[in-house]
């Protein structure tokens, strides 16, 4: 089968072959979404990052007024962003640079009936944007671990993480996020023990107002990176932190809601 025929087999959507040339072995999958709003098919390409249990929590807690603005950076494959909209968010501005996160993303709001709610960028977190542009809610959810353990773990696909402590790109992007918050939005935040945590909630704590803890989870390590040597570095560092229980090790995640320009 051709590779647009395997594509509009799947996915009843034309997408343009062009633009994902990796050969057979770079064919889209698809993914099914159980969590809020699921089960949702979304398509994930070999530089689309798969939604996570991360994922899963900051759609939970996620509140959107009816009408209301939103910016999803770090948008993946728009999962964040479509339930933006389901929730009734009059426009979504979704931004991530995989190369090819216009043309999946724009095929997985299709998918679920919310394409015309959101528009797709491709670049470094809000520089895309119009300049002028702000919103009510924006969901921060850019890579957030060492560069080293992102490579390490393969959660990745467009390769690096958040900078050599995991925590560069995260206060880079509360620090750009400041000028694209209109006054009484809030900004979605996930943070954990894989990172330098303390230093992003310090800054966010520097930036804004009122950062405030939604919910947090301890999220067992795939045994393998456990026993890795970049992790026990990072440890050794005091960049990470883990935790055992029996013969599991486990990192903590948590969300936060950050508002209020200081
Ligand atoms: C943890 S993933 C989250 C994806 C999506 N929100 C989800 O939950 O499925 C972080 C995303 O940030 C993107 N990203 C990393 N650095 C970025 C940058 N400088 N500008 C825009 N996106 C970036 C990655 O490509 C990745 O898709």
């Amino acid at each position: 089968m051709t590779y647009s025929g395997y594509i509009l087999l799947l996915y009843d959507y034309r997408y343009t072959p062009s633009v994902l040339t990796k050969g057979e072995e770079g064919l889209p999958e698809n993914f099914l979404w159980k969590g809020r709003f699921g089960p949702m098919n979304l398509l994930i390409s070999d530089t689309t990052f798969r939604p996570s249990t991360i994922t899963t929590l900051i759609a939970k807690e996620l509140r959107i007024d009816q009408g209301e603005v939103a910016i999803d950076v770090g948008c993946g494959s728009g999962v964040l962003a479509i339930i933006a909209a389901k929730l009734g968010a009059k426009h979504v501005h979704a931004i991530d640079k995989s190369p090819d996160v216009i043309e999946v993303g724009r095929a997985n709001a299709e998918k679920n009936d919310v394409a015309d709610r959101i528009t797709f960028y491709q670049g470094d977190l809000f520089e895309p944007l119009d300049e002028n542009l702000q919103a009510d809610v924006i969901i921060g959810d850019v890579s957030g671990i060492p560069d080293t353990l992102a490579d390490e773990s393969g959660w990745f696909p467009t390769k690096g993480g958040g900078g050599s402590r995991g925590s560069e790109l995260p206060i880079r992007m509360l620090e750009e996020a400041r000028r694209r918050l209109s006054s009484g939005g809030r900004l979605f935040l996930p943070t954990g023990s894989l990172q330098d945590e303390s230093s992003i909630i310090d800054a966010a704590r520097r930036l804004y107002t009122r950062v405030r803890k939604l919910t947090e989870r301890a999220i067992p390590l795939p045994n393998k990176l456990a026993s890795s040597q970049v992790l026990s570095e990072l440890v050794e560092r005091g960049v990470v932190r883990i935790s055992t229980r029996g013969s599991r090790s486990l990192w903590e995640a948590r969300v936060w809601e950050v508002s209020g320009l200081s």
